[in-house]
């Protein structure tokens, strides 16, 4: 698992806000085709800053639901949607959410899926919860999509393979179709998008990665502190000298309730 002190916290503040993360979440608003009214459920919504754009879209008739089993991460997320009375931000899990059959116009989960024990039982749960004709979201990462240049291609794939070890499913693009019709859903949609970086900036997911995986590979015995660091520095390095090189592709997923 993932330790978030505070530095990693201001971090991901920062990168959560940063234009890379917000046209991740703006991938995933755009997708769901919002209407005035809408009920919503976000699944993992982390920090909320989706649950209150979707908030601002459904407006004073819609309802959204912001589920999420992490207390630290419900308490942002309810600060953040308070002057909301529309949205409710509830303890609860992908597999198991706290809502009614056909209770929802739309479901999202952004970057949820591929840490999940189960994710045939939360795409089960989430075409539960949609009504008819409802809509399906997920935003996750193409794990095996990470082209990241060093001159150390050794210690880049150990970081990179001590990286794989967070997700529990590295495949998610590529089992979306057969999860979702096996779950009874149609209209299966998939749009790859890549964030290609030459440069390396504080507010980017690059930044972000260097810090979490370093740390990860570090924490979880993967690789020692030094080599990780000598992997961060190297980065730091290049993007100094110019030649930094960073491409990760993101799936975005739709899928209809018929
Ligand atoms: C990487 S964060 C993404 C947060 C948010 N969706 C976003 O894109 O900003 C993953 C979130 O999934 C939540 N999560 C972890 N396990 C979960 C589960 N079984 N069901 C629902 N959410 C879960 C975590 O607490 C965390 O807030």
């Amino acid at each position: 698992m993932l330790k978030f002190d505070e530095e990693t916290t201001k971090l991901l503040e920062i990168a959560y806000q940063g234009g890379d993360i917000s046209r991740r979440r703006r991938m995933a608003f755009d997708a769901l085709y919002l209407s005035e009214g809408d009920t919503v459920v976000d699944i993992g919504c982390g920090n909320g800053l989706l649950t209150k754009q979707i908030a601002l879209a459904v407006g004073a008739t819609g309802r959204v639901i912001g589920v999420d089993p992490s207390k630290d991460m419900r308490a942002p997320a309810s600060a953040r949607c308070a002057a909301f009375p529309t949205v409710q931000i509830v303890d609860g899990l992908a597999d198991a959410l706290p809502l009614q059959d056909k209770d929802a116009d739309k479901a999202v989960a952004v970057q949820v899926l591929e840490y999940l024990p189960d994710i045939p039982a939360a795409v089960r749960e989430a075409y539960r919860v949609l009504r008819p004709g409802g809509r399906f979201v997920a935003v996750d990462t193409g794990c095996k999509t990470l082209d990241w240049f060093s001159e150390d291609e050794n210690r880049m794939r150990r970081v990179q393979s001590a990286w794989d070890h967070h997700y529990t499913e590295a495949r998610i693009g590529a089992l979306w179709p057969n999860l979702t019709r096996e779950a009874g859903f149609a209209a299966i949609e998939i749009e790859p998008f890549t964030f290609c970086d030459v440069t390396l900036r504080p507010d980017g997911i690059a930044f972000m990665l260097m810090h979490l995986m370093s740390r990860y590979a570090a924490e979880n015995g993967h690789m020692s502190e030094a080599e990780t660091k000598a992997w961060f520095d190297e980065q730091v390095d290049l993007a100094r000298q110019g030649r930094f090189f960073f491409s990760l592709t993101y799936y975005r997923m739709s899928a209809v309730k018929p």
